[in-house]
């Protein structure tokens, strides 16, 4: 069986990622505080340490990250870094340290979202970090000649948009955005942004 390291298993996206792929993977949970391995992404020398302890894989996907929601005037200049830290970094420091220790051949899916291309209000980090992330999928798909890196950008998960007492009816159930991740790790395409 093949072997899926799993990042944000817990989260409105992960949960149906793992959900749909867990009968033809064995998929490794890696989480900040739960799941088969704890480690915060954003932490260089720890996702160092939990790749030597998983060893060889075939697959990475994260669906996990977080970026400040907020207005200009809300945000502050450590704002920005926090979410560049987490959601920007953390995500390549999985796909640069990953990729040391992937199985030739492996795939690598990341999570951007619809703020890299629609702007709205508040969403300004978000969005700074989702182009940035896209523009490294882009250009380090150049150079994983023998791996896939793909993006994924969601727009707005119906789950999620319950979640925070919003009308959810323009929303995308997660399951559709977990069906491009398997999609986008399966069909061998590189350097692509997937939607729905
Ligand atoms: N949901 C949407 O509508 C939507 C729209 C556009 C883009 N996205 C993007 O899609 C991704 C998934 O979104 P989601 O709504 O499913 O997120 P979510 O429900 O908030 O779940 C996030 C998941 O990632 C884990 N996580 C968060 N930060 C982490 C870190 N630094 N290191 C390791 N694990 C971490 C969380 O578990 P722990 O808390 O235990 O770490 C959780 O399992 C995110 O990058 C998000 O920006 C989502």
């Amino acid at each position: 069986m093949k072997k899926l390291v799993l990042v944000g298993s817990t989260g409105v996206i992960g949960s149906k990622v793992k959900e749909l792929l867990e009968a033809e993977y064995e998929v490794i949970t890696v989480n900040r505080s739960s799941g088969d391995h704890q480690l915060d992404m954003a932490d260089a020398a720890a996702t160092e340490k939990l790749f030597k302890k998983i060893g060889g894989f075939d697959a990475l996907i994260t669906t996990s990250g977080y970026g400040k929601w907020g207005s200009m005037d809300e945000h502050s200049i450590p704002d920005f870094h926090d979410g560049l830290n987490s959601k920007l970094m953390g995500q390549v420091n999985m796909v640069m340290i990953g990729r040391k220790y992937a199985n030739p051949g492996a795939s690598f899916a990341v999570s951007t979202g619809i703020l890299a291309q629609h702007p709205v209000k508040g969403g300004l980090s978000l969005g700074m970090i989702n182009a940035g992330l896209e523009a490294f999928v882009r250009g380090a798909a150049l150079e994983m000649k023998n791996m896939t890196i793909n993006a994924i950008s969601p727009s707005f998960a119906k789950e999620t948009m319950e979640l925070m007492g919003m009308d959810s009816s323009a929303g995308v159930p997660a399951i559709e955005f977990a069906k491009l991740y398997k999609q986008a790790i399966e069909e061998g395409k590189s350097g692509e942004v997937y939607h729905v």
